[in-house]
């Protein structure tokens, strides 16, 4: 038996799945964004460029293939995005869109946590004001409290500021981790010097504690930053989306700046975070692609927001399968005409399926019912004859025979 590769799913009952993508996606079409589809495979450079060398996606996660590693399957959504922004000469901003696809991350699997996922990537390239990341975070709080009716879950919130506050912000923390560096653990000493504002991402319980007592880049704002800050906050009070203040969210990709966000759920245990995001001002240009866009969105874990939704399953609105009636013939000679019965009833919009196997009628009536069948439609050599068939509805074993022509009246009945 050849199994799956580590860290992949199955989905075989796609009930849920559906429900949600068409839940996500005439929610967000409602607030103006387009679905836009971009190539699962994309240069390495471009993450590179994006995420940055010292981030753990780039360093230790990418699926590269080819001679030189040039080509690699996506770990994330955005930068495909703003790549083809760049790349088919988007003129008209906000560029407001959204693109559904997996994700590939050389992560050590566990619940929540896959090798290939699949993200919502929700995008609005080109609009600088605050104002547009409390409407986009006001536009995915929605979609969670509105339409999924989730309540176990918080939103974090941080503002990084602009590159020239994190360089004093820098000086800062490297100061508080220098004198404190005996009690730091050895991926926070390396931090230090690598990419210092990640030290915040560490899980152990000491470095934590210490952090909650360090610096926090907030209190180190330049006037117009501090001013943003301020506006965001206020601008989601007055929009009802209640925020927890965390000063150590930094998120784990480096293209962040000013505002940062991440929705969690403790109902999802160790990887509890189902959508993350923030403002990009500066990625068309990193990326190689023209004039800077001032830039947010966020990234919806869709498996995440699965598991949520799993455990909520009978509150939310399912779609019902439809009836189903299913065709049996009762010997091979009635085969054809069993066929041609079967034809004429789906035309007429009733779901409908065919058993034609060569199998006893008790059997078939089995099977039909563990299909869930609500009518078995039975033609035998009596039924041929008379150009009629035996009309069963399975769910109160009541039986008639009806002419072949008024069966479908008689369903839809
Ligand atoms: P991210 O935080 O790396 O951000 O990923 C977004 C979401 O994808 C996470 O919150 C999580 O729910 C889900 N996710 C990440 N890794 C995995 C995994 N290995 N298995 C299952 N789910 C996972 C981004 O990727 C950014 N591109 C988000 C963004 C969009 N920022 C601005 N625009």
């Amino acid at each position: 038996m050849i199994n799956k590769v580590k860290g992949t799913q199955d989905f075989i009952d796609l009930t849920l799945f559906n429900y949600t993508l068409e839940q996500i996606r005439a929610h967000l079409q409602k607030y103006n964004f387009n679905e836009i589809v971009t190539p699962i495979l994309e240069p390495t450079q471009l993450y590179i460029h994006s995420l940055g060398t010292n981030t753990d996606v780039v360093k230790k996660e990418m699926y590269t293939y080819g001679e030189n590693n040039e080509t690699c399957l996506r770990p994330e959504g955005t930068s495909s995005m703003v790549r083809a922004f760049a790349e088919n000469n988007i003129e008209m901003t906000p560029w407001k869109v959204f693109e559904f696809a997996p994700c590939f991350r050389y992560e050590r699997p566990q619940k929540g946590r896959y090798r290939e996922f699949r993200q919502v990537s929700i995008e609005i390239i080109g609009s600088p004001s605050v104002a547009q990341d409390a409407w986009l975070i006001k536009t995915i709080d929605a979609l969670f409290s509105g339409v999924f009716k989730l309540e176990n879950f918080a939103l974090h919130l941080n503002f990084l500021g602009t590159p020239e506050d994190r360089k004093n912000f820098r000086t800062v923390l490297y100061d508080f981790l220098e004198k404190n560096s005996a009690h730091l653990c050895k991926t926070c000493l390396e931090r230090k010097e690598s990419n210092i504002m990640r030290v915040f991402d560490c899980k152990e319980a000491g470095c934590q504690e210490m952090y909650k007592n360090g610096p926090k880049i907030t209190e180190y704002l330049c006037k117009e930053s501090q001013a943003e800050w301020a506006e965001l906050k206020k601008q989601l009070e007055l929009l009802s989306v209640s925020y927890n203040e965390t000063p150590t969210l930094v998120r784990g990709l480096d293209y962040y700046n000013k505002t940062v966000f991440e929705f969690s759920s403790p109902d999802l245990g160790a990887q509890s975070a189902f959508c993350g995001g923030g403002r990009y001002d500066f990625l068309v240009s990193q990326i190689g692609g023209g004039a800077d866009q001032a830039s947010v969105g966020a990234g919806v874990g869709f498996e995440r927001l699965m598991l949520l939704l799993e455990q909520k399953k009978d509150q939310l609105a399912l779609p019902q399968k439809q009836e189903l009636a299913v065709v049996i013939a009762l010997e091979p000679s009635q085969n054809t005409l069993a066929l041609l019965v079967a034809d004429t009833v789906v035309k007429n919009g009733v779901c409908t399926d065919v058993l034609i196997d060569d199998t006893s009628i008790k059997s078939k009536m089995r099977k039909a019912n563990k299909m869930g069948a609500k009518w078995a439609i039975v033609i035998g050599p009596d039924e041929q004859q008379n150009r009629t068939a035996v009309l069963k509805n399975m769910v109160t074993s009541t039986q008639e025979t009806v002419a072949q022509t008024e069966l479908v009246k008689k369903i839809k009945a």
